[in-house]
């Protein structure tokens, strides 16, 4: 059995507003909060004891994981008055630990949806006799991310965060969130002040001579710091792109949550979830979008893309595509949203107020 830290405690400021009430972990995704995912895909690894390491609405983890019993886990909770940073946040949870020095602990990003072969990580780690392991995945696009080439064995020879000339882009493999760390190694992190894993720890590490290793591990991998990709992660979980064991019902084009109400003629398509106690107007179309527990959809409207907040209220023939809605914003009727437009929590906007079409 191994144990594990999941950090999540960031405040998730490319997420709001779906971050102003709910820390991102927690916002919903295919009609659980999205931890559930991460702690389902950890248990069924063989991890068993999992430490949290909260900061930002920390509050709100216990109460609905509580002890982890429930999902076969042992959970802890571990809050930082200030922040940390990744790695402060690492450091700070050590005590709660259980491993040996030489033994590997997991670490893992609290927003990261992937179909990474965690035992294959542990065993890469063992195998290698690494001090840190490292998952890497590929992507088309590396600037927004942390490169981490590795030679031909894999060990790792450089971090280099968030390249933009072509010159720095040395390779198309990133730091994928998902970590082994000789448990010994933790204690050597800084205590007492925030340090950031990514461009402190690793760095400083690698100039020290450690052996870091990192492991490409190509399948499945989505971030989910914006609000396009939740979307994208909620719908490929639903329709079974995603791999979780967490899902709460079977993989398809929808999912409809017990106690949300749907018309019989309202379509759902591409992974839609309709959450707890939402409603769904007649003749609505929604597709590859979330709309979150108790919010309403009137009829007509057209939602693609788009996740729609706890409570919120989406006016009949309204169309949104790409868009937010925050947690009890009123979206009057006859509206048309696109292209990434966040309407904040509670908002209220009137009826036929904003286009991006003429109205003929
Ligand atoms: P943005 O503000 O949108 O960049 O999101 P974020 O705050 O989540 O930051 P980022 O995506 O870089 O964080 C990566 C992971 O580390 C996430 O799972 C965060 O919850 C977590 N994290 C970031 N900073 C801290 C921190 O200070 N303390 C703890 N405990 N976790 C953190």
């Amino acid at each position: 059995m191994t144990e594990a830290i999941l950090l999540v405690g960031g405040k998730g400021t490319r997420l709001r507003p779906l971050t102003v009430n709910t820390p991102k972990p927690m916002v919903p995704a295919a009609g659980v909060p999205f931890l559930t995912h991460q702690l389902a895909r950890a248990k069924a690894a063989g991890v068993d004891h999992i430490v949290l390491a909260t900061s930002y609405l920390a509050e709100v983890f216990e109460p609905y994981f509580g002890d982890g019993s429930g999902l076969g886990l042992h959970l802890e909770y571990v809050t930082e008055v200030e922040p940390l940073g990744t790695g402060g946040a690492i450091r700070n949870v050590a005590s709660r630990l259980h491993s040996a020095p030489d033994e590997p602990v997991l670490i893992f990003n609290g927003d990261i949806l992937t179909g990474l072969d965690i035992g294959a990580l542990v065993h890469e780690h063992e195998t290698t006799g690494a001090d840190v392991s490292l998952h890497l995945s590929r992507v088309e696009d590396p600037r927004a991310y942390g490169l981490v080439p590795t030679d031909s064995t894999g060990r790792v020879t450089a971090f280099l965060e968030k390249p933009q000339t072509p010159e720095e882009i040395v390779t198309d493999q990133i730091n994928a969130g998902a970590y082994v760390f000789r448990r010994s190694v933790i204690d050597t992190i800084p205590t007492g002040r925030p340090v950031s894993v990514e461009r402190e720890t690793f760095p400083d590490l690698l100039a020290s001579g450690a052996h870091l290793q990192g492991m490409v591990d190509s399948t499945y991998w989505l971030d989910l710091g914006t609000p396009q990709a939740f979307v994208r992660g909620s719908a490929d979980l639903v329709m079974g792109r995603a791999p979780s064991p967490a899902v709460p019902g079977r993989r398809g084009d929808r999912l409809v949550l017990p106690t949300a109400r749907v018309a019989p003629d309202a379509k759902l398509t591409e992974g839609t979830v309709v959450s707890e106690g939402a409603r769904i107007g007649e003749g609505a179309r929604i597709s590859g979008s979330a709309i979150l527990p108790d919010a309403v959809i009137e009829p007509g409207a057209v939602i693609t893309d788009s996740l729609v907040g706890t409570g919120a209220r989406v006016g009949a023939r309204t169309t949104l595509k790409g868009a937010v809605i925050g947690d009890g914003a009123d979206v009057g009727a006859d509206n048309e949203l696109q292209s990434g437009v966040r309407v904040w929590c509670n908002a209220t906007l009137p009826p036929a107020s904003i286009r991006f079409s003429s109205d003929q």
